[in-house]
This record gives C-alpha cells, structure tokens and sequence, in this order.
C-alpha cells in the first residue's frame, strides 16, 4: 500500500504542492493537531510532533477500525491509538508487528517553523 513508504525515501514535492498549515509550535510537542478536509473521502490529516520537534503528517484514521489517531499517544517515532492501542510509525503509517496495515503519510517540509504538507502525496 502506498501510504506505508517511509517518506524519507520518496521524492520531494514540486513546490507548488506545499499547502501551508501551521507553525511548529502551534503542534503540542508529543501530539497532534488535526487538518480537516471537509467532502473528502480520505478524511483528515494529524499533524504530529514527535519530543523532539519533528513533524509527521498522517491520515486521521487509524489502519485498524478507523480510530482518530490525532488523539493518541505519541511515543518515540510511534502513535498509539486511542481506541485499541494498535502502534502506528509516524513516518510511515505502518502497524507494528503483529498488527498489519497502514495509514497513508503525506511529505513534511519544515522551513522557519512554518509547517507545509504536501497533501496530495508524491
Ligand atoms: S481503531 Fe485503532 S487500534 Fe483499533
């Protein structure tokens, strides 16, 4: 599934794709804050940030049931969800084992705090 390529491995962006969404500090450090996108089937965004202060972008929605991974805890590079625990790698959506599934990532860029997402993926 696409969403499971950790990002650092994909190509950046075009720069005219980058929507911006926030400033860095606007994210709690260990949480998320969430990028609607009303009429859209995919749902919306979490914006994490991890202790130290990087920034993740994910589908709201939680590989397993659906579950708002926005309002789960966030631990090292991983997100737990709120609904059943399942872990979640912010970096590439991906269920930790012996859970499986992903939730899609979307490319991050992070120029003077200002947070840009690439919403439509690469
Ligand atoms: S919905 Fe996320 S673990 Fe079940």
């Amino acid at each position: 599934m696409d969403g499971c390529r950790p990002l650092s491995r994909v190509a950046r962006a075009a720069p005219e794709e980058w929507t911006p969404v926030c400033l860095v500090v606007d994210i709690p450090r260990l949480g998320a804050r969430v990028l609607e996108r009303p009429g859209d089937a995919r749902g919306n965004v979490a914006i994490f940030r991890s202790g130290d202060d990087r920034v993740f972008a994910l589908d709201d929605r939680c590989p397993h049931r659906g579950g708002p991974l926005s309002q789960g805890i966030v631990h090292g590079d991983r997100v737990a969800c709120p609904l059943h625990n399942w872990n979640i790698e912010l970096d590439s959506g991906a269920a930790i084992a012996p859970d499986e599934g992903c939730a899609a990532t979307y490319p991050v860029r992070v120029e003077d705090g200002r947070v840009f997402v690439a919403l439509d993926g690469i």
